[in-house]
């Protein structure tokens, strides 16, 4: 008998998409999950994309043979290298490998798998961070600790909170770290508090596992966005990036990610690469093809890898004017509460403020569907619309 069979709650965040989907109403504002839209409220397919599909359809050799259990090689490397950087020399002394995963998920929970397996430690996560995370470790059968990383009283982040849980977590604890536009919060580490995190990581033996979800996103600039990683490499660090393509190339549904792993020196590399295979034989086997073809063929175009970046600067830049538009209507309504965070906060998202309730209550008068965190998907605003969800914030924070 199914003894333990009970009914599990829906995803938040994709019953939050459903029940906006459900919703007849045409003034509805999709704010929930984290997918570009473009001006006109539509998915955005990067012209980059579909030009990268055009030479893969024309290309008389392209097939759909297996790849090897660590997925297409040479987008697995491309991949590495963009968040490592061309000249990675971790890369030179062949301490790093890449394995393909299903998006960023995938790669998150092929991650948390190792470890469990070979280094297991408590996790420390962000609170809030993106929803999937704990339930992704635990599914792992790691510890998971979360630490507040957002300080609501001055809307940053809650700084000597994570040098606290750096100071006092067992040693040897494994750290997840947003590489940028921390999702939900939109607040990255400075340069400096990066340094301060990293030193006391080392001294204490912490292992990151940087989650890299939206590199493009935070500065418009792939190589800053890869800085917090690149410098952890630098400082001698062993870690692990889980990165996913689904927001900086549009690739949602395609499923496209690598798991990268640097290591102290070959030999361990090179074992590290066997257990991410046996790992991925025993779940899924090989990652899907489509998704990785199509950045492969992006990343080893000059071309093309600029005009992918051209075509990031687009979703960026109007995802900043967004920021603007809101900003400028609640100063215009005098809206009571400080806003300038809407403006300062970095990547896909804005951390409102907004509480449980007030998000209920936007939602049931005015159609708006944010998280119930008060997350708003910045790319869902658009000239359409951005006025009226200033006005749904206003009315909330009034009544
Ligand atoms: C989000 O945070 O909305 C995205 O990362 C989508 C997801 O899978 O939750």
């Amino acid at each position: 008998t199914w003894t333990d069979l009970t009914q599990q709650p829906e995803d938040p965040i994709f019953k939050l998409l459903n029940e906006c989907i459900a919703d007849s109403d045409p003034s509805k504002i999709n704010l929930s999950i984290g997918a570009y839209r473009d001006e006109t409220g539509k998915p955005w397919v990067l012209p980059v994309v579909q030009k990268a599909k055009q030479i893969l359809l024309s290309d008389p050799a392209s097939n759909h043979e297996y790849f090897g259990l660590d997925g297409n090689r040479s987008f697995t490397e491309a991949s590495a290298r963009l968040i490592l950087g061309q000249d990675s020399a971790a890369m030179k002394d062949k301490r790093v490998t890449h394995i393909q995963a299903v998006s960023g998920t995938g790669a998150v929970r092929l991650g948390a798998d190792f470890l469990a397996k070979f280094r297991p430690g408590t996790v420390y996560i962000t609170n809030p961070t993106w929803g999937n995370h704990p339930k992704i470790f635990a599914a792992s059968h790691l510890k998971v600790v979360e630490y507040n990383y957002w300080d609501g009283k001055t809307r940053t982040i809650a700084y000597d909170t994570l040098l606290d849980n750096l100071n006092t977590a067992p040693v040897g604890s494994i750290f997840v770290l947003h590489a940028c536009a921390h999702n939900p919060t939109g607040l990255d580490p400075t340069h400096d508090q990066w340094k301060q995190i990293a030193s006391i990581m080392k001294e204490r033996q912490l292992f990151p596992f940087f989650d890299c979800a939206y590199q493009g996103f935070a500065s418009g600039d792939l190589d800053r966005d890869a800085w917090a990683v690149r410098y952890f490499v630098e400082q001698g660090f062993e870690l692990l990036v889980a990165q996913s393509f689904s927001k900086n190339f549009g690739l949602y549904s395609e499923r496209t990610g690598c798991l990268t792993g640097v290591f102290a020196d070959k030999e361990t590399t090179v074992k590290a690469h066997s257990q991410f295979c046996a790992l991925v034989r025993c779940s899924i086997s090989n990652a899907p093809g489509f998704g990785a073809k199509i950045v492969d063929i992006v990343l080893k175009d000059a071309a093309l890898t600029k005009e992918w970046k051209e075509n990031l600067k687009t979703m960026a830049n109007r995802i900043t004017l967004m920021r603007e538009k809101l900003f400028e209507h609640l100063k215009k309504m005098e809206t009571p509460g400080i806003w300038t965070h809407i403006t300062s906060q970095i990547g896909m998202f804005s951390y409102t403020g907004l509480t449980l309730a007030q998000v209920a209550a936007i939602k049931s008068k005015f159609h708006v569907y944010m998280t119930d965190e008060g997350r708003v998907s910045m790319a869902g605003l658009n000239e359409s619309n951005v006025k009226q969800f200033a006005e749904a914030v206003d009315w909330v924070v009034r009544n």
